[in-house]
C-alpha cells in the first residue's frame, strides 16, 4: 500500500462517515448473505456491534498513513477475534463484504484507483491480523 493509496482510502472513508450506520447495516447484511454460517457468531442485537465496527474502522483508516501507530491495536483486535471464533479463511469474506459495501455506498465515487487502494489496505491489515492471531504460516496461505 502506497502513501497515495492510504490517502485515497482516508478520503473515500470520509464520504462514508455521514452514512456510517447504514453502511454498517449493509456490511453485515452482505456478510451474512455470502457467509450465512458466521451469523450465529454475532449477537442478535447488532446495534452496538455496528457502532464498534465503524469506530474501529475509523481508527484504522486514520492510522494508515502512520501504520506503526495502529499495529498494536490491530494485533489485540485480531487476538480477541480468535475467541469470537474467527478463522483465517473468514478474513477474505469480510474483506469482500467490506469492499462491496464501499462500492455501493460511494456509488460513482468508487473508482478503480479507490478499489485498488482499499484492496491493498485490507490485504495489509488482514495479513497482519492473521499472522498476529494464527502465526506466519497461516497468513501466507
Ligand atoms: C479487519 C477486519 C475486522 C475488523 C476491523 C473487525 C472489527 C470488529 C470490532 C471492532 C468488534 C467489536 C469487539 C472488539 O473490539 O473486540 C468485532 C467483533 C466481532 N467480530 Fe470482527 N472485525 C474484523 C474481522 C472479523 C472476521 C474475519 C470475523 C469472522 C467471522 C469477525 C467476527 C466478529 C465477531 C463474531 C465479533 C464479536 C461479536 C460479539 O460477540 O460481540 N470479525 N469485530
Amino acid at each position: 500500500m502506497t502513501p497515495e493509496q492510504a490517502a485515497l482510502v482516508q478520503q473515500s472513508f470520509a464520504n462514508v462517515a455521514p452514512i456510517s450506520d447504514q453502511a454498517a447495516m449493509m456490511f453485515y447484511d452482505r456478510l451474512f448473505e455470502i457467509a450465512p454460517s458466521v451469523k450465529a457468531m454475532f449477537p442478535s442485537d447488532m446495534t452496538e456491534q455496528r457502532k464498534k465496527l465503524m469506530a474501529t474502522l475509523a481508527v484504522v483508516v486514520n492510522g494508515l498513513s502512520k501504520l506503526d501507530s495502529v499495529l498494536p491495536a490491530a494485533s489485540a483486535l485480531a487476538k480477541r477475534h480468535v475467541s469470537y471464533g474467527a478463522k483465517p479463511e473468514h478474513y477474505p469474506v469480510v474483506g469482500s463484504a467490506l469492499l462491496w459495501t464501499l462500492e455501493k455506498g460511494l456509488g460513482a465515487g468508487w473508482t478503480p484507483d479507490i478499489a485498488d487502494a482499499w484492496g491493498a489496505a485490507y490485504a495489509t491489515l488482514s495479513g497482519f491480523m492473521i499472522s498476529e492471531a494464527y502465526g506466519q504460516a497461516q497468513a501466507a496461505e
